[in-house]
């Protein structure tokens, strides 16, 4: 570990635009949240059923000043109290984080700031430091949202080994994509899991997916199939769908595949804490099927509070803290990489 801890107190205002939450925080020493503000623009996309890229950028444009300003007032702080400006540079939406990155150039520059880039990936790792003081690695990450899934060792702050990843749909995408074709609408995380609450998991048998590769990698599209067939079949028979079993019924096959893909990767890499992250962790079967099989197995098992697990920037605090403790600094030239892979600079 290379850290460089400082005696004084580093502040750290978070910007995050990646996708489509507007979000600004103040962040202390990497691990106190002082203030998280997220302007959400998921009404809006809801009308197209997804999320539409120039008007996300639009709606940041247009929010962004107001949240900053909402971040710092919270935390009763100014900008010229702040330690450093860090903003998400990827990936994500081109268009969408552009507008974080140049609102973060531009604060930092007038204040006299330095300037920190952060992955988004590693912000959702890194919520898990904000409730779990305690919480150091190396530890086993399930990362999962709406644009990835990946199992990944952090090895230490900033260093991760990809020892898994889904080979077609995010697991966010699938329970998004199937949501929408049984009229849930979007985002279809929640709703599917609210559904699912109603419903018997047990009462269709769909597929748990085996790729190839790594024993740790993911498949979703498989499954996605599967419940768009049982859909067809169902209209051609002029059957009614039960959609709290059929939501119930993906999940735990989402949740099966995740749930043993971690334990079987914790176990063979010696891990004795596992972390959840990214959107897909707020979902309470999965929480619940990890809980169990963790205790079990008797590992450490931590998950961030839900509103920390989507799209945040305290998440983007945390990690700009390590980063920026350990001598990152962006150039006044940082740019949007929308495809930016994990542990790359
Ligand atoms: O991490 P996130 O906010 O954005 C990305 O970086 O992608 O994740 C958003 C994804 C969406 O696909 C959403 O449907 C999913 O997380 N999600 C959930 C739940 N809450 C959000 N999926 C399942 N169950 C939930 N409770
Ligand atoms: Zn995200």
């Amino acid at each position: 570990m290379k850290l460089h801890k400082t005696e004084e107190d580093v502040y750290i205002l978070a910007i995050e635009s990646s996708c489509d939450e507007t979000a600004a925080a103040v962040v202390k020493n990497g691990r106190t949240v002082l203030s998280n503000i997220i302007s959400s623009q998921i009404a809006l996309h809801t009308l197209y059923g997804g999320v539409v890229p120039e008007i996300a950028s639009r709606k940041h444009i247009e929010k962004i000043n107001q949240v900053i300003q909402a971040a710092l007032d919270e935390a009763h702080m100014t900008l010229s109290e702040m330690t450093a400006v860090a903003v998400t540079y990827g990936p994500g939406l081109v268009g969408a984080l552009l507008v974080g990155v140049a609102e973060a150039k531009a604060l930092a520059y007038a204040a006299g700031k330095p300037l920190v880039g952060v992955h988004h990936i590693e912000g959702h790792v890194s919520a898990n430091f904000i409730e779990n003081a305690d919480l150091e690695p190396p530890f086993l990450c399930l990362i999962v949202s709406g644009g990835h899934t990946h199992l990944v060792i952090v090895k230490d702050y900033g260093e991760f080994e990809i020892i898994g990843r889904t080979m077609d749909d995010a697991a966010g995408e699938a329970f998004d994509k199937v949501a929408r074709a049984v009229g849930l609408g979007y985002p279809g995380g929640p709703k599917i899991d609210k559904a699912a609450r109603e419903g018997n998991p047990h009462a269709i048998e769909f597929p748990r997916a085996k790729v190839g590769g790594s024993a740790y990698d993911f498949s979703f599209s498989g499954l996605k199939s599967a419940v768009l067939n049982y859909l067809n079949q169902a209209e051609m028979k002029g059957e009614t769908v039960n959609v709290p079993d059929l939501a119930a019924s993906f999940q735990n096959a989402v949740v099966d595949v995740l749930v043993t893909h971690t334990m079987a990767a914790a176990a063979e890499y010696g891990c004795r804490t596992v972390a959840l992250a990214g959107g897909v962790a707020s979902n309470t079967a999965l929480r619940a099927g990890m809980d169990r099989a963790c205790r079990e197995a008797g590992l450490r098992l931590c998950y961030p509070s839900p509103i920390l697990c989507t799209d945040n920037a305290a998440m983007i605090g945390a990690a700009a803290y390590y980063e920026y403790i350990n001598g990152a600094r962006a150039g006044w030239d940082l740019n949007a990489v929308p495809n930016l892979k994990l542990g790359e600079r």
